[in-house]
């Protein structure tokens, strides 16, 4: 029996179509207030027999950051996709991400030990790989440093690595997936679903930086042919192609035939962007749209190697081109 965290998001609702086409039984966390109808919009891009494969999923009530509700969660599971996390370059969020990621991760990998689970994969991020000034091709074997990582979603992404690793030396396999920026549909106003959104209304700004983008399919399935392969206590990064953030705006403009955006966000630009954002952050008491970090991010040069994954499991991942075109079909519907 499967346990899915994280469901409610991105990652977790595509991950678990792909888990209902299975024999297996699935539970499936949520909180309080998650939107369950977000999940099955995501479903529904699937095919016309949604609802049936909607309904294997099986839903419990459940905070990675609360013991007691994941000890149920836990009962008679025998392999565990943990998905749920905080994204945010917001450094108000940090304290949050602290307790979500971290503390979340290790009550789950606790749990996992206590309740001797077969198998246990964890949705990490290429923000906590060491990235190369060279502009040589980054990969798992780039140590982070802690001197030149010090943004709050990396630092509690890596962690949480470190509690999956220390779980490893307690006897629990593990696998780990560090994907790029995740490209697909069903999340169009939060994350990366958002530049679908933004470039459907003709968004005017672009930056020229480069980074590894993956469609969300490729990661799920790549997760799940881990889970059943004989590979354990790895990690892999997920990057399908390395691009410009222009090159990838540019396609999705041309893709649902609107115009691409014009004005190139320079450094000076952006500086200046993030700092009223800053400051419209503070009077209007809502998160900034652009940070410090994600400004720097957007204009920085970093590419990366999928070589590994695609040795250990023979994987050929979907061209940008195609997970663009087929997440635009999605929007369009
Ligand atoms: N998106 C990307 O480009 C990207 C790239 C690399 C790695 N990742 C990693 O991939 C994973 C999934 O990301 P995503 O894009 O799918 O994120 P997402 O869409 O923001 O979803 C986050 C999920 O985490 C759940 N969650 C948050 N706090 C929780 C808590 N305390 N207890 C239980 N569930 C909680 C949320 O549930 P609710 O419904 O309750 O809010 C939601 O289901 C994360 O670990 C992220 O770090 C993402």
């Amino acid at each position: 029996m499967i346990l899915v965290t994280g469901g409610t998001g991105l990652v977790g609702s595509h991950l678990l179509v792909q888990l209902s086409f299975t024999e297996e039984k699935i539970i499936a966390i949520h909180r309080k207030n998650s939107n369950l109808d977000a999940v099955k919009r995501v479903f529904s891009y699937y095919g016309n027999d949604f609802e049936k494969q909607y309904q294997k999923i099986e839903w419990m009530e459940a905070n990675i950051t609360d013991v007691p509700s994941l000890e149920s969660a836990y009962k008679g599971i025998t392999h565990v996709y943990h998905c749920a996390a905080i994204v945010s370059f917001n450094k108000k969020d940090y304290q949050q991400m602290r307790k979500i990621n971290i503390e979340g991760t290790a009550n789950m990998v606790n749990l996992a030990i206590i309740n001797n689970i077969e198998k246990f994969c964890f949705v990490s991020s290429i923000a906590t790989i060491e990235k190369n000034l060279n502009n040589t091709l980054i990969d798992e074997s780039n140590e982070w440093n802690t001197e030149t990582n010090n943004y709050g979603y990396a630092i509690t992404k890596y962690g949480a690595e470190m509690e999956v690793w220390r779980a490893t030396q307690e006897g629990l396999d593990v696998v780990i997936v560090n994907p790029g920026v995740i490209l697909g549909s069903g999340f169009w106003h939060s994350g990366p679903g958002e530049l679908f959104t933004k470039f459907y209304n003709e968004f005017k700004f672009y930056t020229e930086g480069i980074t590894g983008f993956v469609g969300v399919k490729d990661v799920v399935k790549v997760m799940v042919k881990l889970m059943l392969s004989n590979v354990v206590n790895e990690r892999f990064i997920l990057v399908s192609e390395n691009s410009s953030f222009k090159s990838v705006f540019f396609k999705i403009a041309d893709t649902f035939h609107k115009k691409r955006p014009s004005i190139k966000v320079t450094k000076a630009l952006s500086a200046i962007a993030w700092r009223l954002e800053w400051v419209k952050s503070i009077v209007t008491r809502k998160p900034p749209l652009i940070t410090k970090h994600s400004a720097n991010a957007s204009l920085s040069t970093y590419k990366y190697s999928s070589q590994k994954i695609k040795k250990a499991i023979a994987f050929n991942f979907e061209s940008l081109d195609s997970t663009i075109k087929n997440t635009c079909n999605d929007y369009n519907k």
